[in-house]
Order: C-alpha cells, then sequence, then structure tokens
C-alpha cells in the first residue's frame, strides 16, 4: 500500500447518496472507487446462497478470506463478479442489503475484509464508499466526508430508485427496511457508522446532488491543495 496515495473517504447511511457522489468524484479525479457496501452484498449473497447462517462468525469469517469476489471494470459500468458469475443486479435488492447489514455486525469478518479494502488504495487516488471508511479502513485518509440525510428522505429517493426497477414498490416497507438497517450499522459494538472526528458533516436531505458534488469538491480542493 503506497502511503503518499490520496484518499477521499465517504461514510454515511443507506440511501444517502454517497454512491452517487463517489461515482462522480471518482470520474472527475480519474481515481479508483472501492464500493465496500457491494463487497460487504457479495458476502451475504454467497452466505445466502450456501445457507451459512448470517450470524456463524467462524463460518462467514472463512469466507470472507476466500471470497472469490472480482470487480470488472472495462465496460462503463462497473460489474461485480461472484466466481466469475455476474451478480451486479442481484446484490442489490433490499434483502440483500439488510443480509449484508447483519454480516457486517461481526468483528472477525470485517478484519477479514480490511486487507481486500485497502488494496484499492491505488495510484492516482482512491474514492472510497462505506460506512467506516474515514473511521477505520483509511483513518489517515486526508480527506473525509460524510453525508447524513433524514430516514424519511433517503426512503423516498430509495423509492424512486427501486419504482425505476420494479412495481408494487410500498414507501413504508421501505422505510422501515431503512429505519432498521440504520439501526443495526450505527449501534452495531464494531465499526458504527458514525463520522470520523476530522470529517466534514454534509447534509443532504434537502440538497439536489449537484450541490453535494460541488461542496465535496470545493472543501476537497481546499484539503488537497489541488
Ligand atoms: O452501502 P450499502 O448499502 O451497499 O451497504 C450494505 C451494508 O453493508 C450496510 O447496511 C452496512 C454494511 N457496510 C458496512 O458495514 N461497512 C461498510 N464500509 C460498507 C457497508
Amino acid at each position: 500500500m503506497n502511503k503518499s496515495v490520496p484518499v477521499i473517504a465517504v461514510d454515511g447511511p443507506s440511501g444517502v447518496g454517497k454512491g452517487t457522489l463517489c461515482q462522480a468524484l471518482a470520474n472527475h479525479f480519474k481515481w479508483h472507487l472501492l464500493d465496500s457496501g457491494a463487497i460487504y452484498r457479495v458476502l451475504a449473497l454467497s452466505a445466502l446462497k450456501q445457507d451459512i447462517a448470517l450470524d456463524d462468525a467462524y463460518k462467514l469469517e472463512q469466507l470472507a478470506l476466500t471470497l472469490p469476489l472480482t470487480f470488472d471494470t472495462q465496460g462503463y459500468d462497473v460489474k461485480v463478479l461472484l466466481n466469475q458469475v455476474d451478480v451486479t443486479k442481484e446484490i442489490r435488492t433490499e434483502q440483500t442489503g439488510g443480509a449484508a447489514s447483519k454480516v457486517a455486525a461481526i468483528n472477525s469478518v470485517r478484519v477479514a475484509l480490511l486487507q481486500r479494502q485497502r488494496d484499492f488504495k491505488q495510484a492516482p487516488g482512491l474514492v472510497a464508499d462505506g460506512r467506516d471508511m474515514g473511521s477505520v479502513v483509511f483513518s489517515d485518509a486526508p480527506v473525509k466526508i460524510f453525508l447524513d440525510a433524514s430516514a424519511h428522505s433517503r426512503a423516498e429517493r430509495r423509492m424512486k430508485q427501486l419504482q425505476d426497477k420494479q412495481n408494487n414498490v410500498k414507501f413504508a416497507e421501505i422505510l422501515q427496511e431503512i429505519t432498521a438497517r440504520d439501526e443495526r450499522d450505527r449501534h452495531r459494538a464494531v465499526a458504527p457508522l458514525k463520522p470520523a472526528i476530522d470529517a466534514l458533516i454534509i447534509d443532504t436531505t434537502s440538497l439536489f446532488i449537484q450541490d453535494v458534488f460541488n461542496q465535496s469538491i470545493k472543501y476537497i480542493n481546499e484539503k488537497l491543495a489541488l
């Protein structure tokens, strides 16, 4: 791992707009992108497929250490492959998100996935998207941004995303799922979702993505003296 490679760590709860911001920042700087949530999602999906209980710390740790996961960045959109099979769409369901949040609460699983995430730190730079990028995985990152927003507005955004793909989406169910996931992610014993002390906090509740992007770019330019 090259210490001089800059990292922009972006954390926050689900549905807050991290993915969109990180993709835009990675495109802007032409840096690498780490979607750490996708790693937890693939682990959870793999466990579900193999009937491994989502609280079986030992088996999940073994799975995390050997997870045959690759990101295919050849095309326009990044593809997520498990055992060479494209699971990009499958990992985006609410069910897998909920399962990911459960396996992510296990300390040995988080430790097993640390190096895999740190390996993404490659020149010329990395934009890292997650829950503990600034607080744990890249705690020495020169730029840390924490996005937050009300659960209601995050559920509304999530609802719009899902409606594009499927019918019959119920707002109350999405809000409940988001609230339950938040509860677990914010209150778990290890690496709970919380801003690093030196993070810039942006409340995106009433902001457009362009405003969030502009605010972030201004901050990053100041911090990295670009
Ligand atoms: O960002 P996401 O919704 O794809 O993440 C799915 C789950 O994975 C999330 O509910 C908590 C967990 N996660 C985590 O614990 N740490 C990370 N750095 C990223 C995700």
